[in-house]
């Protein structure tokens, strides 16, 4: 709690007034201005790449007939791949849909490839790194992209575990809160820190991390999934199932009033002004008897919201925008021990074998 402490000298603030009246910069879709719980996409200046890769996509080497008619990474075989759920508007409100929405997708891979099924805790990806470091790229409080932010980690070369800085729902021009008192500069306190008692006149003194043992994750590759895109859905699905949760750009609005079932309203606004997770996909819905296929969706509007955090939208017909654009992003390694200790991530394309796939699924 100490950041909170720690005011901003006068004429940062000032800086800070001026420079936030020039905010968005530029703003997906239909350039309105971004205001609390409306459009929190915004794709910055500094954000040039929206693909990344080399690698075959799993669409090239997964038939339709291949995948299953439902497949949901929350439960493969009794066995969930999925990290816990979280809230963007705790402990106050920010615009960071686009961090969460991002790094749970980066994180669920990452607890695919580690294997849950071998019990660890989880790993989280910090959002308040990106939200100190990734302004010029990924976004802010006001809105921002997932495509930036995984530009932002594979030029930074990393993004640290949740654990080295902890969700302070603050980035540098946000005046919501208590956020005028947090210091969200880009530096290595502002990364991964820790704070101890150390010196007990000055309580709570706070220390950086050695920049050589910060627990942190890479990205091997990045792409998207365009609604232009031939046979798009299978290559969401084949996306999916071969190599784990994606991001997906939403129309936010409707689902402020979401309260459970699937949602199949397809005259419902299309422009994307938030951005969530889709983990897998199924078909059926258990309240009326009409076999519909849906999208199995993460928000991060905490668990009270929809059903348990999550929510599913009829798949298909772009309901809401859900399929306007697919984000997706592959880890590189990760921190998995003592010393620096990594995991590097083995990508299913870089095989092209449907056979280890069908051995990994236990299929
Ligand atoms: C916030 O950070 C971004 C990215 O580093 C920078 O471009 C912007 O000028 C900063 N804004 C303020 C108000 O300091
Ligand atoms: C990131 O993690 C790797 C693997 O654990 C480690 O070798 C590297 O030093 C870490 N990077 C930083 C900046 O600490
Ligand atoms: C579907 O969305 C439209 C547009 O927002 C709205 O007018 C209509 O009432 C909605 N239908 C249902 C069944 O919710
Ligand atoms: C669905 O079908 C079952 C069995 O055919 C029937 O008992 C039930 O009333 C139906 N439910 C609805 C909502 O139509
Ligand atoms: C995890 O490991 C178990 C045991 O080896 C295996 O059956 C399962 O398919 C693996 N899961 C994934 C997603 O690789």
């Amino acid at each position: 709690m100490t950041t909170m402490r720690v005011a901003r000298p006068l004429l940062f603030q000032i800086t800070l007034l001026l420079f936030s009246t020039r905010l968005p910069l530029v703003v997906c879709g239909n350039g309105h201005l971004e205001t609390p719980g409306r459009n929190e996409i915004v794709h910055l200046p500094g954000h040039t790449i929206e693909n990344s890769h080399q690698l075959p996509l799993p669409h090239t080497y997964i038939t339709p007939e291949q995948l299953p008619k439902a497949f949901d990474w929350g439960n493969v075989n009794g066995v969930s791949y999925l990290t816990g759920s979280r809230n963007q508007h705790l402990p106050q409100y920010c615009g960071s849909c686009w961090a969460h929405g991002s790094l749970s997708a980066l994180a669920d891979r990452i607890k695919i490839a580690r294997n849950s099924s071998i019990p660890k805790s989880d790993i989280h990806l910090s959002v308040q790194h990106v939200l100190n470091c990734g302004g010029k790229v990924a976004g802010s409080c006001h809105g921002g992209s997932a495509t930036g932010t995984y530009e932002f980690i594979q030029q930074n070369g990393y993004v640290a575990y949740e654990t080295c800085q902890p969700y302070m729902a603050c980035s540098n021009e946000s005046q919501w809160g208590f956020c005028p008192h947090v210091d969200t500069t880009c530096q290595p306190q502002n990364i991964c820190r820790n704070c101890g008692m150390k010196y007990v006149l000055f309580d709570n003194q706070c220390t950086a991390i050695p920049s050589d043992r910060i627990p942190n994750a890479s990205i091997a590759e990045f792409g998207t999934i365009s609604l232009s895109d031939n046979n798009n859905i299978h290559a969401i699905k084949a996306e999916i199932y071969a190599r784990g949760p994606v991001a997906a750009g939403v129309n936010g609005k409707p689902l402020h009033v979401y309260h459970g079932g699937v949602y199949k309203n397809q005259t419902a606004d299309k422009h994307n002004t938030h951005i969530v997770s889709i983990v897998g996909w199924g078909v059926n819905d258990e309240n009326d008897n009409v076999s519909v296929e849906y999208w199995i969706v993460r928000n991060s509007w905490g668990e009270y919201w929809g059903e348990k955090g999550f929510c599913r939208i009829q798949l298909g017909h772009n309901i809401c925008g859900i399929e306007h654009k697919i984000v997706w992003a592959t880890p590189g390694r990760f921190t998995v021990g003592a010393r620096g200790a990594s995991q590097r991530y083995v990508d299913p394309s870089s095989n092209n074998n449907n056979d280890r796939m069908a051995l990994q699924k236990g299929r």
